[in-house]
């Protein structure tokens, strides 16, 4: 086999781009003994795997069932069509703009004024982590008293899903959580059937399509998916945006006067640092790819990180470059998809305009309360994380403003 970096290595946390190049020149397909599955990193055989259904998601059955319970990201099929249109309008551009927007500006609003006057933030522990939770919080209409916990419940689940399986304790927790969020969301949700309001959860407790409704456990699974998919992923966006732009301080400059740029600088950051590095399936049969064979029932994992750096795809791959002409933030945000990070196909992120609307409300409120935002004194940002990767921290300095 040839040499290239584990993945589970630190030589790969430290710097997975480098191994990335080595992965798509010198190993398209590569059987990975430790995870028991064949890694693929080229642009065109990971956006394959997204596409043809002949890789299945039945790997989330393990991956995810114990933490979630059933998801959508669990179906196929006409299953998963229905499903997924019993959610998707409310994450449409225009119902997103009329019923949740005041609530992503208040909730980033109070973040930013809890630090503003200090001068100084960690933008990760003080900001992003909170943000995009507290947004699906107000948006179910679920107690904003409950914040701590929900962070603690998010916390969990990121945890298991990062674990596959190997720390049993964080497995066992992960499972608890299971549990205790459906004893939380139960109730409500019964309660809610019957007093429907205007809020996310009221929909999800309404929606119907030719006699398909959503059980209760349905949307306590559904909740649960939207804490781990909509918030670990729009964390790590918002400050790797601002990790990229700060590292590259003429962009940054052309963002903070042009504040149309800002899709511009979130596309380029999908591609350049995704949120989700690699994503796994599981082929219903054998497949030929990447110049070898994929037998039936094992599992691949997509390398999006390595497939947003294909030189084949991308001009100078490895510089963040806002204005590159091979990504248009037109496309940047569907299922046209220019870069890889929401996926592609049929379970492409159904949050991915909330998304783009929590980053575009986030980085002009940070820009606004923040003019002269810069790196703290010899601090230099970093990433962690394997499966979802993103800003150890970031710590910036500012005049203080009241
Ligand atoms: C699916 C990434 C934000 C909800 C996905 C998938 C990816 C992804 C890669 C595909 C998973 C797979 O095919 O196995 C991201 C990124 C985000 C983001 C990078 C932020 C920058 C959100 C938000 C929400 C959300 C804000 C909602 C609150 C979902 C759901 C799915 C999904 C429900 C499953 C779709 C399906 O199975 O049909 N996301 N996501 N995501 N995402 Fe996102």
């Amino acid at each position: 086999a040839p040499e290239v970096p584990d993945i589970l290595s630190p030589e790969f946390a430290a710097d997975p781009y480098a191994a990335y190049a080595a992965y798509r020149q010198d190993a398209p397909l590569l059987w990975h003994e430790p995870t028991q599955s064949y890694i693929v990193s080229r642009y065109e055989d990971v956006a394959r795997v997204f596409k043809d259904p002949v890789f299945t998601t039945a790997n989330y059955d393990w991956q995810l069932e114990p933490v979630h319970g059933r998801t959508i990201l669990q179906l196929s099929g006409r299953e998963h069509a229905v499903r997924r249109a019993l959610v998707a309008p409310a994450f449409r551009g225009s119902e997103l703009e009329s019923r949740f927007l005041p609530v992503i500006e208040r909730n980033s609003a109070e973040l930013i004024d809890a630090f503003r006057r200090d001068g100084r933030v960690d933008l990760v522990s003080q900001y992003s982590t909170h943000f995009p939770i507290r947004v699906i919080v107000d948006m179910l209409g679920l107690d904003r008293a409950d914040h701590a916990r929900f962070q603690k419940w998010y916390t969990s689940i990121i945890a298991f899903l990062g674990n596959l399986g190997q720390d049993p304790e964080v497995a066992a927790a992960g499972e608890r959580t299971r549990v205790e969020l459906a004893e939380y969301m139960i109730p409500i949700i019964r309660e809610r059937r019957a007093n429907l309001g205007d809020d996310l959860l009221s929909t999800l407790c309404s929606a119907e399509i030719d006699g398909t409704a959503m059980s209760d456990e349905d949307i306590k699974s559904f909740v649960s998916l939207l804490l781990a998919a909509g918030g670990e992923t729009t964390d790590k966006a918002i400050s790797a945006v601002f990790a990229n732009l700060l590292t590259h301080p003429e962009q940054l400059d052309a963002v903070r006067k042009d504040r149309d740029l800002i899709p511009r600088a979130f596309a380029e950051t999908l591609r350049f640092t995704p949120p989700v590095h690699m994503i796994m399936r599981q082929p219903a049969e054998d497949v030929e790819i990447a110049g070898g064979t994929i037998e039936a029932g094992r599992t691949v994992t997509a390398l999006i990180g390595a497939a947003n750096r294909d030189p084949d795809r991308y001009a100078h791959p490895d510089t963040f470059d806002v204005f590159r002409d091979d990504l248009t933030a037109a496309n940047a945000f569907s299922a046209a998809a220019d870069h890889l990070a929401f996926a592609l196909g049929r379970h492409f992120c159904v949050g991915a305009l909330l998304a783009k609307t929590e980053v575009e409300v986030g980085v002009n409120q940070l820009l606004d309360a923040m003019p002269d935002v810069r790196l703290a004194e010899g601090h230099v940002p970093s990433e962690k994380g394997l499966f979802t990767r993103g800003p150890a921290e970031l710590l910036l300095e500012f005049t203080p403003s009241a």
